[in-house]
């Protein structure tokens, strides 16, 4: 069976690197490992981005993304910006908080594959009429733009998934390791987006107090922001008794799950094999409930 997030970015897993980075470097190096990397590309002004594109492609021939958050991105940037992506032939542009409607045609009349991350089944149906040609999904837990409505994994993957059958779905967030892949692909997404996870790897250009926060983090850890796209952030709490001062960074809820810096490699590993294994032992645990004798 085809996975259709594989199929569709050109990539050998169905993982894609969250918008946590702005080097080519780190980008690569998880195209390199089989899932789709990219950068951030709402900040630097567009001539950097343009070498930071060109300097991806010196280091893997594999798909990457380019991730433009749309009311982020300084908006005399936005048109130059949408215009590079066809002009340096970006595979897959990942567009995020704003309206799908603005750049899709455009940017898939220009040779990109479009992807749009959103927060509700309402916004999933919004970016369908766009045209986009998948949805990554942001539930509460997520390290992301969640909006402020906070619909949690388990409804909003299938509500999405139900509504809208054909569209290629990743869901994005609460994911770290392979029991979170099988389980959210259980609830039908085709694929996860990661963030938090792939901060704490060897590969990621972090500061040592954002690996320090994740690393600390428990189930409680971590809030919503305030303001226009809400992002979750780390507890005060945690920062003064980590750092013993201050400080925010943005993560998601999974930090409490991660308590090792890995490489890209063996988060994907993690992945693959903890995925297969989490699903055999579901397949298992339901035989036994359709036959118990059989067990
Ligand atoms: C530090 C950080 C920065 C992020 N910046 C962006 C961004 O610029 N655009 C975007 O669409 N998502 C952004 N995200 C969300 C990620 O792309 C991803 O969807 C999210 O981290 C997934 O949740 P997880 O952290 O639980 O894995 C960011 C996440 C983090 C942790």
């Amino acid at each position: 069976m085809v996975n259709r997030i594989s199929a569709l970015f050109g990539i050998r897993y169905p993982v894609v690197m969250g918008a946590i980075s702005q080097m080519p470097e780190f980008a690569a190096c998880v195209s390199n490992a089989g899932g789709l990397g990219g950068i951030a590309g709402a900040a630097a002004p567009p001539e950097v981005l343009r070498e930071r594109i060109r300097k991806i492609r010196d280091l893997t021939d594999k798909p990457f993304s380019i991730n433009f958050p749309i009311v982020l991105t300084p908006e005399k940037d936005l048109q130059p910006k949408m215009e590079m992506m066809a002009e340096e032939k970006v595979p897959v542009v990942i567009t995020s908080a704003g309206n799908p409607k603005l750049w899709t045609a455009f940017l898939k009349s220009g040779g990109c594959t479009v992807a749009h991350v959103l927060p509700t089944l309402y916004h999933a149906r919004k970016a369908v009429e766009a045209g986009v040609d998948a949805i990554i999904a942001e539930p509460a837990e997520s390290g992301g733009y969640r909006g402020e409505h906070e619909v949690s994994m388990m409804v909003l993957i299938p509500g999405i998934h139900r509504a809208c059958p054909d569209m290629p779905l990743v869901a994005a967030g609460a994911v770290a390791d392979g029991d979170g892949l099988a389980a959210v692909m259980a609830l039908g997404a085709d694929g996860i987006q990661m963030g938090t996870r792939f901060l704490a790897t060897t590969e990621a250009n972090v500061p040592d107090h954002v690996r320090k926060l994740i690393l600390a983090a428990i189930d409680t850890s971590t809030m919503s922001a305030e303001g226009r796209v809400k992002p979750r952030i780390n507890r005060p709490e945690l920062a003064m008794e980590v750092l013993g001062e201050k400080r925010q960074t943005q993560m998601g809820q999974v930090a409490a799950l991660i308590d090792s810096v890995k490489t890209v490699e063996q988060v994907m590993r993690d992945l693959l094999e903890g995925g297969s294994a989490a699903s055999a032992r579901v397949a298992a645990a339901m035989a036994s409930l359709r036959d118990p004798a059989a067990v």
